[in-house]
């Protein structure tokens, strides 16, 4: 019986009629993280805390009935969720006291459900960003038409320094609905599994090109922008629209960090295995807790957010192979590290190891 109990998956812990444990098996050690050598005659509630062990050991035959299962989360020794059902042996033979808890580990279940439900919220999404996108269109292939008549109409304007000023108005309104297009197509393409059509390229040059695009937002806040680009970060194989994409969900989350004013820091940097750029601003800080849910879709923490910013970002990165790392304290600022995979990782290892020290102290191994 020892044997077969022993063999046993699920966790196994007999209880005497004082809840302390008077036999446990192998598996019952192991999750919960005691030796039964040690733990025997313990109160099974310095194990397993969040149960009243006191009022189940009471509860008569048909409340039993009624506690048939629960799931608990645990932290030591591992985190883990565990289901159990306990068992009074006086169900079995009414001479008997005690009880024997059953549980088995279903964190590895937990997390499939967990997935599959983002799954199922990502489907909702994009049937409602198709939706959406098709109401975007029409409008936005109207202001391009009237964007092109306004720009024949400033041509024929006789002044020409008011010409020049208008025509670069109208340049970047064109060029913004061709993003506002751009991002539409890509928020499309993000929410399904797409494969980035990626050609080499430097990260520093995607990073300007959306500064670039973002010029007038950055000038209208009291913003200062920092970039540094050291020569020889080597190119790497990315889809430019994606990144693009991305730098610029970023740098705005950056911005609007930054309302009252501040630094955005970017450089790019190489290891052995990545290229990365690194977006480093003062701003508001992240709340720890809320650390893990900025991925998710619609969790926003402003008025006028659409919590899918970095959702995206996410979604790109992980096509890419790529790494996000994120570091932020709350009122002193966040730093972002985007790692692109570099696909002469293998080759790189042959060659003489690279001078790895990079600007801002960052160091690989
Ligand atoms: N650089 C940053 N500084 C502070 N908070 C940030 C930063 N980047 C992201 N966040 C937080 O993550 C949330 C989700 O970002 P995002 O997905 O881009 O959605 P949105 O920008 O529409 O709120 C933001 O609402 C904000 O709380
Ligand atoms: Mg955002």
């Amino acid at each position: 019986m020892e044997t077969i109990f022993q063999a046993l998956e699920e966790g196994l812990i007999v209880l005497n009629r004082e809840a302390q444990i008077s036999y446990a098996n192998r598996a019952a050690e192991q999750m919960l993280g005691f030796k039964f050598k040690s733990a025997q005659g313990i109160p099974i509630q310095r194990y397993l805390k969040d149960i009243h062990w006191d009022l189940v050991l009471d509860l008569d035959e048909y409340e039993w009935s009624k506690l048939v299962r629960r799931e608990i989360e645990i932290t030591y020794p591992q985190h883990r969720f565990m289901e159990f059902y306990v068992v009074p042996l006086a169900a079995i033979d009414e001479k008997e006291e005690g009880a024997v808890v059953i549980f088995r580990d279903v964190t590895r279940e937990r997390e499939s459900t967990a997935e599959s439900i983002e799954t199922e919220r990502l489907y909702a999404l994009s049937l409602l960003a198709a939706g959406v996108a098709h109401e975007i269109g029409n409008p936005l292939n109207s202001i391009n038409i009237h964007l092109q008549l306004l720009d024949r109409e400033i041509g024929a304007l006789k002044d020409e320094t008011a010409r020049e000023e208008l025509k670069e108005l109208v340049d970047i309104s064109r060029k913004e609905v061709g993003r506002l297009d751009t991002i539409i197509r890509q928020f499309l393409k993000a929410l399904r599994p797409s494969i980035p059509e990626r050609k080499p390229m430097k990260l520093a040059r995607l990073v300007k090109e959306t500064l670039e695009v973002m010029r007038h937002e950055i000038s209208d806040r009291r913003m200062l922008v920092e970039t540094d680009f050291p020569e020889n970060i080597p190119v790497v194989a990315v889809d430019e629209t994606q990144v693009k994409q991305v730098f610029f969900n970023v740098i705005k989350n950056a911005l609007q960090a930054m309302a009252d004013g501040g630094v955005l820091k970017i450089h790019t940097l190489k290891s052995d295995r990545f290229i990365g750029a690194v977006f480093e601003d003062n701003g508001l800080g992240i709340d720890p807790e809320k650390l893990g849910a900025i991925y998710e879709p619609f969790h926003t923490t402003k008025a006028e957010g659409s919590g899918l910013g970095m959702m995206i970002v996410q979604r790109i990165m992980r096509d890419h192979g790529g790494e996000i790392e994120i570091h932020s304290e709350p009122g002193r600022g966040t730093k972002l590290t985007l790692r692109f995979p570099r696909e002469d990782a293998r080759i790189n290892l042959l060659e003489a190891p690279a001078q790895e020290k990079v600007n801002g102290g960052e160091e690989y191994d």
